[in-house]
């Protein structure tokens, strides 16, 4: 059984660099994304360097991405405008421990930011947790309310979106285990992506059988990592 270190007594919105906002939880000392801009990261990160690399490697219409930890559910947001865009059919899961209070995801920019449909941003935030829920006709949205280390996908996945608070903040979250059963879950020539780019994450990877690539990360961080099944 994997520890909870989590604590939520509060967390407050901030604007990071590029105009976005994120949120940071005192408790912890972490923020939900970069302050050097949370949408200028989450691009870079999973949209750039997994998605668009996914669909160019792949030339396919169609897929099946993962994510470890909604929280604010900008990642969600921005592959459905990618999905949009590209027209590309795509089933989103993604597992959240600590889902954020209506409330508080209300106050997010990211919609004005993007200048994109409201209706989405909000359709993401009420959609039912535990069930598929059709957003456009291009994005079906399933969240899961639990802990990664306790979720059973039936389905494989083509693409990870590894998303959890810092290897410094919760380990728990970065264990060998939860790193093999991330290569458990992809499909062959699967991508796995993450912001962080810590040493001992690599040796995981490798370990658990994936290929391992360092790539420049979003500005303010050096590096970041992709990983493939190869087999
Ligand atoms: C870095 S933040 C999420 C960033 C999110 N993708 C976004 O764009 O807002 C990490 C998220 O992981 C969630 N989390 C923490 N422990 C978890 C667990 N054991 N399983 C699933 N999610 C967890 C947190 O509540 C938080 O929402």
């Amino acid at each position: 059984m994997i520890e909870l270190k989590v604590k939520r007594e509060k967390i407050t919105l901030f604007i990071t660099e590029d105009g976005s906002h994120s949120l940071q939880v005192p408790a912890m000392g972490e923020t939900y994304h970069s302050s050097h801009g949370a949408i200028q990261e989450s691009n870079h990160v999973f949209i750039k360097n997994g998605l668009e690399y996914w669909l160019r490697q792949h030339k396919k219409t169609e897929l099946r991405i993962f994510e470890v930890g909604f929280g604010t559910g900008l990642n969600a947001l921005l592959t459905l405008l990618k999905a949009e865009e590209l027209d590309v059919s795509t089933h989103y899961q993604t597992v959240e421990l600590f889902p954020l209070e209506v409330q508080l995801t209300n106050q997010l920019n990211y919609t004005e930011q993007l200048h994109c449909n409201p209706p989405y941003f909000k359709a993401l935030h009420t959609a039912e947790w535990g069930e598929p829920v059709a957003i456009t006709s291009n994005f079906s949205l399933t969240k899961i309310n639990a802990a990664f280390a306790d979720v059973a996908t039936e389905n494989k996945v083509d693409l990870i979106y590894y998303d959890a608070f810092a290897p410094s903040k919760q380990p728990e979250m970065w264990v060998y285990k939860l790193i093999e059963k991330c290569y458990a879950m992809l499909n062959k020539n699967g991508v796995f992506v993450t912001y962080s780019a810590k040493g001992q994450l690599k040796r995981d990877l490798k370990q658990a059988g994936f290929s391992v690539e360092s790539l420049p990360g979003p500005p303010g961080k050096f590096e970041m990592v992709r990983a493939t099944k190869d087999c």
